[in-house]
This record gives C-alpha cells, sequence and structure tokens, in this order.
C-alpha cells in the first residue's frame, strides 16, 4: 500500500517554526497537489517525506512502515526536481539506467525497464542523446522516467513543471495526469501555481505559512472555500470581496450592505450558525463568473439574480471570455467574467446594470477569516 501519512509534524530551523504541527492523510493511489505562495512550506513537507530533511517532532508512515527515521534510499520514494538534477555527462539511457545499476540490477533488466519507460514518455529517440541536446520538456520526461524505473511506492515531485515554457507546461502537466492515472502511484506533487494544482490534484492542501488551510477536492476548494486566503488564492481571476455589513438577519435571509449597495441573500439550512454576526462587519465574497454584465448572462435560476449600478473601468478580452473591470456602490473595485461577443460595446467610464448571483456568493468573518456561510445548497 502506498499511502502517505504524516502525524503532528512540526518542522524547525534552528528557533523558526516552518511546518506548523501538520496532519495529512495521502490515500494509495492518490494525486495529492500541496500548493500555496512562496515560502509556506511546500518543499520542506515533500523533503520530510523523502527524508532529505527529518521531522522536529511527529510521525511519518509510508504504507504500513513508520519511516520516521528511516533514511531516504530506504523509504520506496521517487522524486522528480524542478532542475531535472540529470547527469550532464551521460546518455539519456544511462541517466534512467544508472540508479538500478547503482543496486546492481541485471543489464537485461535494466534494458527492459529503460525503454519502457522511455515509450511511456515518448522518448525513445533520444536515449543517446546528451541532456544538452534535449528541449526542457524532454529533458523533464527524463527525469520523470529515472523516477519511474524505480517502482517506487510513492513518486514526489517538486515544481516538475516550472522550467517550462507555458505551452510545454500544459501539456506536460496532461502526461503526467495521465502517466499517474494510468500507472496510480500515489503521487505528492509542489506547486505554487493554483491552475496546476486544480487541474492535477484529486485532492489539493492548500498551505500557508507551514499550515495546511485546506484540503478538499479541487471542486470543494473552489466553491466552498474554507476561509479568505484559499478563497483569494484558488481561482483567476480572484473571487472579489466587497465590505458589507449584515443589516438584516431572517430564518431563510440575510440582508447585507456595503457603502451603496444592498444585497439580499438566501439563507441556507447549512448556514444557521449566524446570529452573533448581526451588525458586524463582513466581507462578501463572489467570483467573477457569478456576476453578468449584461442581462443576457444571466444563468440558472433567475430570481437569484440582483441588479446593482456600475462603471466600467477597464475591459480586458482573453479569448472566447473577457474581464471587465468594473466599480459598484462607492468605489468598490470588482471583476465580472463574460462572455466576449456579449460585452465587446461596454466602453471606460459609462454606467450600467450589473447582477448578482447571490445563490452563489460567501460571507467571511475578516477578524477570524474564515468563511461564515455560502448561499449555494451543497455543504461541504
Ligand atoms: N535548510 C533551511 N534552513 C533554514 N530555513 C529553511 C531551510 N529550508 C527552508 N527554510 C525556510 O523554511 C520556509 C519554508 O521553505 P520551503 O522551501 O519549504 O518553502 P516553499 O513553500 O517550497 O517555497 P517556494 O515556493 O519558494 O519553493 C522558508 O521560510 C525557508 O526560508
Ligand atoms: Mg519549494
Amino acid at each position: 500500500m502506498g499511502e502517505v501519512k504524516l502525524t503532528n509534524i512540526i518542522k524547525r530551523f534552528g528557533n523558526t517554526e516552518v511546518i506548523k504541527n501538520l496532519s495529512l492523510h495521502i490515500k494509495d493511489g492518490e494525486f495529492l497537489v500541496l500548493v500555496g505562495g512562496s515560502g509556506c512550506g511546500k518543499s520542506t513537507t515533500l523533503r520530510l517525506i523523502a527524508g532529505l530533511e527529518s521531522a522536529t517532532e511527529g510521525v511519518i508512515m509510508i504504507g504500513d512502515k513508520d519511516v520516521t527515521n528511516v533514511p531516504p534510499k530506504s523509504r520506496d520514494i521517487a522524486m522528480v526536481f524542478q532542475n531535472y538534477a540529470l547527469y550532464p555527462h551521460m546518455t539519456v539511457y544511462d541517466n534512467i539506467a544508472f540508479g538500478l545499476k547503482l543496486r546492481k540490477m541485471d543489464k537485461a533488466t535494466i534494458d527492459r525497464k529503460v525503454n519502457e519507460a522511455a515509450d511511456m514518455l515518448d522518448i525513445r529517440p533520444y536515449l543517446q542523446r546528451k541532456p544538452k541536446e534535449l528541449s526542457g520538456g524532454q529533458r523533464q520526461r527524463v527525469a520523470l522516467g529515472r523516477a519511474l524505473v524505480r517502482d517506487a511506492q510513492v513518486f514526489l515531485m517538486d515544481e516538475p513543471l516550472s522550467n517550462l515554457d507555458a505551452k510545454l507546461r500544459m501539456q506536460t502537466r496532461t502526461e503526467i495526469k495521465r502517466l499517474q492515472q494510468k500507472l496510480g502511484i500515489t503521487t505528492v506533487y509542489v506547486t505554487h501555481d493554483q491552475v496546476e494544482a486544480m487541474t492535477m490534484g484529486d485532492r489539493i492542501a492548500v498551505m500557508k505559512d507551514g499550515i495546511i488551510q485546506q484540503l478538499a477536492t479541487p471542486a470543494i476548494a473552489y466553491e466552498f472555500p474554507a476561509n479568505l486566503f484559499v478563497a483569494g488564492f484558488i481561482g483567476s481571476p480572484a473571487m472579489n470581496f466587497i465590505k458589507v455589513n449584515i443589516s438584516e438577519l431572517d430564518a431563510d435571509s440575510a440582508t447585507v450592505q456595503g457603502e451603496g449597495l444592498q444585497l439580499k441573500l438566501p439563507r441556507p439550512a447549512s448556514a444557521q450558525e449566524m446570529a452573533g454576526f448581526k451588525g458586524r462587519d463582513m466581507l462578501l465574497g463572489v467570483r467573477p463568473e457569478f456576476i453578468a454584465v449584461v442581462e443576457g448572462d444571466i444563468s440558472s435560476d433567475r430570481s437569484k439574480w440582483q441588479p446593482l449600478q456600475a462603471w466600467v473601468d477597464v475591459v480586458e478580452p482573453s479569448g472566447s471570455r473577457t474581464f471587465v473591470h468594473l466599480s459598484v456602490g462607492k468605489d468598490h473595485k470588482i471583476i465580472a467574467e463574460a462572455d466576449t461577443i456579449k460585452v465587446m460595446h461596454l466602453k471606460h467610464g459609462s454606467e450600467t446594470t450589473i447582477w448578482v448571483d447571490t445563490g452563489h456568493v460567501h460571507l467571511f468573518d475578516p477578524t477570524s477569516e474564515k468563511r461564515i456561510m455560502s448561499t449555494a445548497q451543497e455543504a461541504p
């Protein structure tokens, strides 16, 4: 079994605690992505699993074995780094075969494994080349090949795509995911790129300051972010936040008022624990796709879309979709996403009516930064 279990892990460098009581159970065969900003502790967590760092406190299990004090080479893991770490003087073949030769595997088996990996990664034509004669994407595939032939229980990948240009990054992203699905090897993948996390992960662990802020499927993290950090980090353009005050609270609705705007929000059964928030300042969160700039962009239940007066600031076409920057109320800046063809006529400075889907908004407590309620129906 290739499950990985971190329990109450603390990691200090000197007096600085960079991993703070982290517990994480990665399931057998799962593709788990650790995602977060620079310095939040992603690589350290991965290096702890690999055994390249030792935990100050806590227990690490791989399968049913306690590996907390086991050296890296005995942990049954294969690691892929950002900079490939290929040997420049060796051919691709020898780079992939290197670890197997070290372990005195017989020649015929090595040959079979290298060729299998090369076929899987589509690099057979390059086996006799040196790394410098390859493109960045091909080099990264060689690095993957080297991990593949190890027959490890767990793959650990630290920003393996960050040296590639945008197009190649997307291609290789798909290849890695396809490969992982085919082989079913438990994979822990580190990235600072939320798009990569969302597209690749079975689940994502969003980290900040050495703490996992939310561990969830990409869909749940997107639809029901646990706190302001996750809400702002996942999704591009980011969720809009507007300062509001809860002015009225009924059994089935909540009225919020911001400077120059008011919205009446449905209050689903999952959001009944709100009594203490009446009269309090909150942040209203709404994603760009739940703001309609033209009436024709109103989707689903019409009754949930409430109008607001807005002023057009910048219109940013991006292929079939366009991002419209607007001001609402007294200078709240927000971004709406729309079909390009429907908003081409909008001019900078013009006044217009927009609609907010009150069936897809969130309220956050600015003090605790926690999400207090979402108006969407399914509870996480
Ligand atoms: N060997 C070390 N000694 C002291 N501090 C360290 C060491 N390694 C990492 N750190 C610190 O621990 C924190 C977490 O580092 P880590 O490399 O895990 O971040 P990261 O999330 O991978 O960031 P990035 O996205 O920039 O790679 C950082 O503040 C870093 O400076
Ligand atoms: Mg890192």
